[in-house]
């Protein structure tokens, strides 16, 4: 298994080139299951959770060709030989929940396994449930499996009301409504940039979509999708996540591709912290204005709040500001394993529930430590580079799963980053 070896080394400075959203991408290839005609994606991220995504579409007979260095995804349902999505695979990874919608509304039936939970909490599938259920669909929950059947003449357009914001049941449903029959409305829907970038999508391919980046969301069904060939919006996580590098180290970088649109609740807490962000032509400019960061208190909400996926590389930052910050995580309970590996960095973190206090101190100090999951994992990355001495990230294939590069990316900005094998 690889390690990565950080040592803190001064400010950073140059350019970071942004991939596409990963989380965008995981919803836009089951999109192809919707169609008989060819789904191409361009700007894919090239990352493990892609590949599993790939492995599952495989799985059902889609055709997948990573071309262009796996930039490009050509992608064809037209052959499809299953509706079965064995555990195998989505025990991997908890997005293959998003084939479920598509497979259904396509052919009247799916069979999908429960992703189960993992290291950030429960995460149950229910909402996913109820929306396919006021769309008509029967459902059996039977040897950990999702059998869902649809009515004789497939998903009937409904009234989804969602109980709390779900991107993952947001974009199911989604899906799933473009070839229901009549209108279907998708209240309290989660406005996330991935689901516009869906929305648009599914539109291009002849889907009838109103009101996706609000609340509601109103799809007319039609009849069937044809193909198209889209881009990958760019990936405000891994844009925030770089945006942090500078700000921990000083220095001036640009992330190229990224907008203040992305990420404005998270550009108003690294103003608040000291930090300046400036939107030109080709990015996103991040320095650090004075010394020392200001503390900051934090709350994860759903789009347009901070995300939960930035909330533990901020921790990472937060740890060497002057003063305590609070930090609240409203989205997954249970999303503070990185608070024990930043305090054997010498972070001050106390947790208590869903709540975490960080005393900033004036120095980290590198130290073996353990990534827990993949937004952990490039948070003690991130406090590695501002740490005196050595910091050795263990279970990097955390970081993969989100991460295209993160070596070279962060290499090419001045760090001091190294891959190696396990002792
Ligand atoms: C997506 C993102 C993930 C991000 C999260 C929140 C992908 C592939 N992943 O995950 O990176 O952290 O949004 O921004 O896009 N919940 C239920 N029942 C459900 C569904 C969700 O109780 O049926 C709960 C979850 O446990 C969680 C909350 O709802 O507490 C929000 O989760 P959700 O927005 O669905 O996250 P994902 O779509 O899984």
């Amino acid at each position: 298994m690889d390690q990565i070896i950080v040592t803190g080394n001064g400010p950073l400075n140059g350019q970071i080139p942004i991939a596409g959203a990963k989380n965008a991408c995981l919803t836009l290839m089951p999109a192809t299951l919707l169609s008989e005609e060819p789904l191409t994606l361009t700007n894919a991220p090239r990352l493990s959770d892609i590949r599993t995504m790939t492995t599952l579409l495989q799985s059902l007979g889609a055709e997948v060709q990573a071309l262009q260095d796996g930039q490009v995804l050509a992608m064809s349902s037209h052959d499809l030989t299953s509706t079965r999505a064995d555990y195998d695979i989505v025990r991997k990874m908890r997005a293959s929940i998003l084939v479920l919608g598509p497979l259904l509304a396509r052919f009247g039936h799916a069979e999908v396994s429960l992703p189960g939970g993992c290291a950030i909490g429960a995460r149950p599938v229910d909402l996913h449930l109820k929306a396919f259920e006021a769309m008509g669909a029967e459902l059996d929950l039977r040897d950990g499996y999702v059998h869902a059947k649809a009515p004789a003449g497939g998903l009937q357009g409904g009234i989804v009301e969602f109980p709390f914001v779900s991107v993952g049941a947001t974009e199911n449903a989604l899906m799933a409504a473009t070839l229901a029959k009549g209108t279907t409305v998708l209240k309290n829907a989660a406005r996330e940039p991935e689901i516009v970038d869906l929305a648009q999508c599914l539109r291009k391919m002849g889907a009838q979509i109103d009101g996706e980046g609000t609340s509601e969301i109103t799809i007319q069904g039609v009849d069937r999708l044809g193909g198209a060939t889209h881009r990958v919006v760019t990936d405000r996580i891994e844009l925030g996540t770089y945006m942090l590098a500078p700000a921990i180290c000083g220095g001036e970088v640009e992330c190229l591709g990224g907008t203040i649109s992305l990420l404005a609740a998270f550009c108003e807490k690294l103003d608040a912290a000291g930090i300046s962000v400036e939107e030109t032509p080709t990015g996103l400019k991040v320095a650090r204005k004075n010394g020392r960061v200001s503390a900051v208190d934090v709350t994860t909400e759903p789009f347009p709040g901070f995300p939960t996926d930035l909330q533990a590389q901020m921790m990472a930052l937060l740890c060497t500001a002057e003063g305590t910050s609070v930090l609240e995580e409203k989205i997954f309970e249970n999303r503070f394993m990185h608070a024990p590996e930043l305090a054997r960095m010498g972070a001050k973190i106390d947790v208590h529930g869903g709540t975490a206090k960080v005393t900033g101190v004036d120095k980290l100090r590198g130290a073996p430590v353990m990534a827990t999951d993949l937004r952990a994992s490039v948070s003690l990355i991130l406090a590695g580079l501002a740490a005196e001495g050595d910091t050795i990230v263990s279970r990097v294939y955390h970081l993969d799963r989100g991460y295209e590069h993160v070596v070279r990316k962060l290499s090419g900005v001045g760090a001091k980053i190294e891959r190696v094998k396990e002792q």
